[in-house]
């Protein structure tokens, strides 16, 4: 009996999933159908719902998550903005957060690859600084897990900042500004903890989401053009991004290899596991249109040659992820994936230059 009821109990599984498979599938397929020539139809009174068929892809980007152990508060936004313009975070005083994240490209330097004290070279591109409060692993291979880890990388790095933090420490206990700005924020000494905490409140501020993208997803359908609706499918649909550039941030925080094969093994450094050879981490997509040139290495200047790049879907070595393939996207739907990417980007955000004291 007991034999039976088992017996009966796998029909009834596979039977269910069957209903499922079929369900699902019954699904995409209306999705495909509405898609169908969509260029043609979108904006038109033939499918009106197709805008909030385009939404349902698509997540809003909530409020920016800030850690229990360091709350936000105006004084700690104050004293990083601070701390991030000044060059006395760097051994010789002559390098700052801003030299490299510029507030006019959008955060970042414009170049391949970071430049940092007396001239030194580092071997990778500078991320822009925005809306990194919303990734789970920070840096190209995310080697560090909290904006608070992150800001004294930099600071200690030999290339970047070459400061040594008990010197740091001492230097602006030195100035009595920086004195009273610590005790109002922390009520509490100056110490490279409370630098890291208030360069990361300070980060927590920086944050783009009025692009025409985020007004589309919040209801405007004039929005976006009929041809950035099109690549906005395509990203979603047959040009496979969503795989890996995930959620309200495009980024699922985890790591890939896109066949740029330069010898850099980026995440293998981290986990030493030989399939994270040439793996980073999947970057956010948002002010792309001031953050060129791109990829880890910056070895790519425009979109259209990322976009290139993608519908080639070279492999370079065995590490090369499955999810890298090729994308056989027509010349009209390479454009209209690179105008759906510039509408990722808002105006440039403009923040006024502290009085360092
Ligand atoms: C010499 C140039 C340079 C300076 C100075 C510099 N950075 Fe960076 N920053 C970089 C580079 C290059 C990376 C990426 C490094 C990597 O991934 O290995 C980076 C990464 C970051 C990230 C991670 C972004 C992401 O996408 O994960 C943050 C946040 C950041 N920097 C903040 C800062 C802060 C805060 C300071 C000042 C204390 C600073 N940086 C100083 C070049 C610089
Ligand atoms: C398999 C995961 C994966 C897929 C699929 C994927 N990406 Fe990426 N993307 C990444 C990773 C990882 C990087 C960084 C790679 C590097 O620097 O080596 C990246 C980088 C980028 C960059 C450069 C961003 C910058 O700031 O430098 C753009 C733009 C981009 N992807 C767009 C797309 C588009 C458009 C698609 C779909 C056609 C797509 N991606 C599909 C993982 C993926």
């Amino acid at each position: 009996m007991k034999r039976i009821l088992s017996k009966y109990k796998y029909i009834l599984i596979i039977t269910g999933m069957v209903a499922c498979i079929i369900m699902v599938s019954a699904l995409s397929n209306i999705g495909s159908a509405a898609f169908k020539n969509i260029d043609n139809k979108i904006g038109s009174d033939a499918l009106p719902n197709v805008d909030d068929y385009l939404r349902t892809k698509f997540e809003k980007l909530g409020l920016v998550p800030v850690p229990v152990e360091n709350q936000m508060s105006e004084e700690k936004v104050e004293l990083g903005k601070m701390l991030f313009f000044d060059k006395r975070l760097s051994g010789n005083n002559e390098v700052s957060c801003i030299t490299c994240h510029a507030v006019d490209k959008a955060f970042t330097d414009g170049r391949a690859t970071a430049v940092g004290v007396k001239g030194r070279e580092g071997q990778r591109n500078t991320p822009t600084v925005l809306n990194s409060a919303y990734y789970e692993k920070l840096f190209w291979d995310g080697r560090a897990t909290s904006l608070e880890e992150q800001a004294l990388g930099p600071i200690t790095n030999p290339v970047e900042m070459d400061q040594d933090l008990d010197e740091l420490v001492k230097e602006l206990k030195d100035v009595p500004e920086y004195r009273r700005l610590f005790a109002n924020a922390f009520h509490d000494e100056i110490s490279t903890k409370h630098i890291a905490d208030a360069l990361a409140s300070f980060e927590r501020t920086l944050i783009v989401k009025d692009t025409p993208f985020d007004n589309y997803i919040q209801g405007d359908n004039k929005a976006l053009t009929t041809q950035e609706k099109l690549g906005m499918e395509i990203f979603a649909g047959k040009g496979n991004c969503m795989t890996c550039h995930a959620g309200a941030n495009f980024s699922d925080n985890d790591f890939d290899n896109i066949g740029i094969n330069n010898r850099d093994f980026g995440r293998f450094y981290v986990t030493d596991q030989e399939e994270d050879k040439g793996a980073f981490r999947s970057p956010q997509l948002r002010e792309l249109t001031y953050t060129a040139p791109y990829m880890h290495d910056g070895s790519m200047k425009t979109l259209e040659e990322v976009v290139k790049h993608y519908n080639e879907g070279k492999h370079v070595d065995q590490f090369t992820s499955e999810d890298f393939n090729p994308l056989n996207l027509s010349d009209k739907e390479q454009a209209a994936l690179v105008a759906f990417l510039k509408s990722l980007s808002g105006k440039p955000i403009k923040i006024e230059e502290p009085k360092i004291p």
